[in-house]
């Protein structure tokens, strides 16, 4: 059975001056805004939605300094203080979002955050969490996602929950002109990989298919007039619109899918906190793909890219086009200064076999999809990674 439930309301184009009065008019009184180290003062943001709150005579206590790759020990922090809030600001990209998310599931259950990042407990109610974009990347202002970094045991998790999904996403591409060309690239990256790994499936969906289609030509096509022009309103805005669509399930509807590439990458920032997640997927979407090109139900699917996405002409076997197409994108990548390779992370080979038990939680675990990765296709994709 799939299941399509989008419930987040989206405001682009959005002035925040008006922040306030929405605040408001849900009855919110009391909000703990959370945000990360700071960008947000740089850019006028924190300014903005502060004099808003306070015209609206709403209370607001700050949760401060969230940092990339978002820590179980900063939402802890947070939750120890005991606030009395009834809702959550998170003012920022997808590190501020899910921390607001991880502390909204703890809030009121008193149950410990991390054990909702292990799915050993299931969510039954949240806080709700209200998001000003600040970066288009990770698409967790619709998602239903929350992806927390433990840092004493090297993991970072992932997991699925519709208590997850924000209440509102406010929008204004104006809000990312500051974000750097590496992050923008990053942000590219990301949005790509949350559509390529609903696209390449065994499960027929063709308006997925072109959902998929579509949300990728935007952003190929605008993140390299952002990349290069961040001042660019139009094509800030359509990065920022393809972030949200990309991964609020449009772009799989009508079947479910499995994110394959973001399960290995949470493996190698998990290990290595200094990866940022879009630098460690452009690593990761070439090798994997290498890895299933030649499989006859996804040879097609990547073939289509190629002619779509990067003008290839039918000259060749779908095969032969597969690999051009996965040759195309990398250069795409390494055109916005992406790293392609581990070695560029300043990762060895002397960590594969670490990285392949963990992604296989101690060859116990095979994804299974499209095509399955035990632990020896494990080792298999991540040695791609230095070819
Ligand atoms: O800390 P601040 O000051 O906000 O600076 C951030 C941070 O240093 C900066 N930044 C954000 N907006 C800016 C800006 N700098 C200048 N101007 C602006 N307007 O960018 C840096 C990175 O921010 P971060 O939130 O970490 O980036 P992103 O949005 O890419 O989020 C990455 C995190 O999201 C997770 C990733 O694994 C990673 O932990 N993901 C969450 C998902 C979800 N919940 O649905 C799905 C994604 O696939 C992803 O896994
Ligand atoms: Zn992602």
């Amino acid at each position: 059975m799939y299941i399509h439930h989008t419930p987040t309301k989206v405001f682009i184009d959005y002035d925040i001056k008006n922040i306030g009065e929405l605040i408001k008019s849900y009855g919110f009184k009391k909000v703990l805004f959370v945000y990360g180290g700071g960008s947000i003062k740089k850019i006028g943001l924190y300014d903005g939605i502060v004099d808003s709150l306070k015209s609206h005579n709403i209370s607001y206590i700050e949760a401060s300094g969230v940092e990339p790759n978002p820590k179980v020990s900063f939402v802890r922090e947070v939750l120890a203080k005991n606030y009395e809030f009834d809702m959550i600001l998170a003012v920022g990209g997808g590190s501020v979002i899910d921390t607001a998310k991880s502390i909204s599931l703890s809030h009121k259950t008193g149950i410990d955050p991390w054990k909702f990042s292990k799915q050993e407990v299931e969510p039954t109610s949240s806080v709700p969490v209200g998001v000003v974009l600040t970066l288009a990347a990770a698409g967790s202002e619709m998602s239903n996602s929350c992806v927390i970094t433990n840092e004493e045991t090297n993991e970072k998790e992932g997991f699925g929950s519709e208590f997850n999904r924000p209440l509102f996403a406010i929008m204004n591409p104006e809000y990312t002109y500051s974000v750097s060309k590496y992050q923008t690239a990053c942000g590219v990256v990301d949005i790509m990989m949350h559509t390529l790994e609903r696209y390449i499936s065994d499960e027929k969906s063709m308006l997925a298919d072109e959902f998929a289609i579509a949300v990728l030509k935007t952003v190929v096509k605008n993140g390299w007039v952002a990349y290069n022009n961040p001042t660019d309103y139009e094509a800030r805005k359509q990065v920022m619109l393809a972030s949200s669509f990309s991964h609020n399930d449009l772009t799989n509807i009508g079947r479910n899918w499995c994110p394959r590439a973001h399960l290995i990458e949470h493996i190698i920032s998990g290990f290595y906190d200094n990866v940022t997640h879009g630098a460690g997927l452009a690593v990761v979407w070439p090798a994997y793909c290498k890895y299933i090109y030649k499989d006859s139900k996804v040879a097609p699917l990547l073939a289509r890219l190629a002619y779509e996405l990067f003008d290839v002409e039918k000259l060749n076997d779908l095969v032969s086009d597969a690999y051009k197409g996965i040759e195309l994108m990398e250069e795409f990548f390494k055109s916005m200064n992406m790293p392609t390779r581990l070695e560029e992370l300043g990762i060895s080979k002397a960590d594969v076999e670490k990285f392949s038990l963990a992604l296989t939680k101690d060859k116990t675990l095979t994804i299974t999809d499209v095509v399955d990765i035990d632990y020896e296709a494990a080792k298999e994709i991540f040695m791609l990674m230095f070819e």
